[in-house]
């Protein structure tokens, strides 16, 4: 009879050695293959190793001082530990029969305890020199807080998603009323200026459960608690568009609460700026009409708002410019027809336990929405 358990036996130890060494080898490099896969779709970048701005920079330039650090006291223990393994003390060692060591080498034990002190004193002065440069990068990372004639913007993440509203700007992106504030969801766009830095206060605030925003390129994770709203200074010194994450679990799809900071130049800014701040355009044919009808009449209505209409509900994300945007249901899918009526019919398929509804609407009803929502740029 056949035992269904079989006893493991060791590998001989020559093959095991080997077969150990190829399989390390072959893990790391199925690790090493899998980074690539970590970079994301649109050409953008999320990498706290890229910066784009200033604090990036300076969280980057701290990376990569404790990494140099860690790596020499690594190389430093390792060769310290081989040298102790290979290292004989002359004229001490034990054989059978041979009298026991009953008188320390004083001078050894001397040495031995020089070594020893000396080393408690280099690892006392390179934590402090660590916990130093972090004091250093958080005041320069601060610095930023005191730039005249910001770009203010309040983001409120939700469960799950970020709502983005333009506060106030600088004058001479144009003059803000009150009417015409700016609010959109999972895209902040924000100008890149060499010659006049424009810094960005992000404002931020949560009304549910702790969220946490974090652009890497840009700066470190900012929790959001409720109640307590804080606020985060950006810059971005080049052109690009940069993803960002909620980077605290705050429930289900916490994994699809993300965002895009897309900086551009001036010129470009301005544009999306004061396109931002029309309101939505009438439709102009019947099946858009048929469209604006649909979205007025079915449950859509009641959690969305669309500039100029009568659309004013605040539970769901601003539609007044939905065809501008790159992701919808942050970041769960990109912003195509398909998926906009896949989301509109069936969001729990796509994006499970989100606040989005099924809508049961006939084909005709589906295609004219759709057909008006793309008229929303
Ligand atoms: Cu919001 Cu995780």
């Amino acid at each position: 009879m056949i035992s269904a358990v079989k006893p493991i036996r060791p590998l001989p130890s020559a093959v095991g050695r080997g077969m150990g060494a190829a399989y390390r080898i072959l893990l790391a490099a199925a690790l090493l293959l899998a980074i690539p896969g970590c970079a994301r779709e649109l050409n953008s970048t999320e990498s706290a190793l890229d910066p784009a701005g200033p604090q990036g920079q300076h969280i980057t330039s701290l990376w990569w001082l404790f990494f140099w650090i860690c790596v020499v006291v690594y190389v430093l223990v390792i060769v310290m530990l081989c040298g102790a393994f290979l290292h004989k003390r002359k004229g001490q060692a034990m054989t059978p029969g041979s009298d026991p060591i009953t008188k320390p080498d004083e001078e050894h034990e001397q040495r031995m305890w020089r070594v020893v002190f000396g080393a408690i004193v280099v690892t006392v002065i390179t934590l402090f020199f660590l916990l130093f440069s972090d004091f250093a990068t958080g005041r320069a990372i601060h610095g930023l807080s005191q730039s005249p004639d910001p770009i203010r913007i309040q983001i409120t993440g939700h469960q799950w998603w970020w709502e983005v509203r333009y506060g106030d700007w600088p004058k001479r992106f144009g003059e803000r009323l009150p009417y015409n504030m700016i609010t959109t969801a999972n895209e902040i766009h924000i100008p890149v200026d060499s010659s006049h830095p424009i810094a960005v206060d992000l404002q931020l605030e949560s009304h549910d459960v702790i969220h946490s925003f974090w652009v890497p390129s840009l700066h470190g994770k900012r929790d959001i608690v409720p109640g307590h709203p804080t606020d985060l200074w950006i810059r971005a010194d080049r052109p690009g568009t940069y993803w960002g994450e909620c980077g605290e679990y705050c429930g289900y799809q916490h994994a699809q609460m993300r965002l895009v900071v897309v900086a551009e130049p001036v010129e470009q800014f301005q544009a999306w700026l004061t396109a931002q701040r029309q309101t939505a355009p009438d439709p102009s044919n019947k099946i858009q009409e048929r469209g604006q009808t649909v979205f007025m009449h079915s449950a859509c209505v009641m959690c969305h708002a669309i500039g100029g209409t009568e659309a004013r509900a605040l539970v769901g994300p601003d539609l007044t410019h939905v065809a501008s945007r790159k992701l919808l249901a942050a970041g769960a899918v990109p912003n195509a027809p398909g998926h906009l009526a896949g989301w509109i019919v069936d969001p729990q398929r796509i994006k499970p336990g989100a606040r989005m509804p099924q809508n049961n609407l006939n084909p005709l009803d589906l295609r004219a929405l759709l057909e008006y929502l793309e008229t929303l740029k």
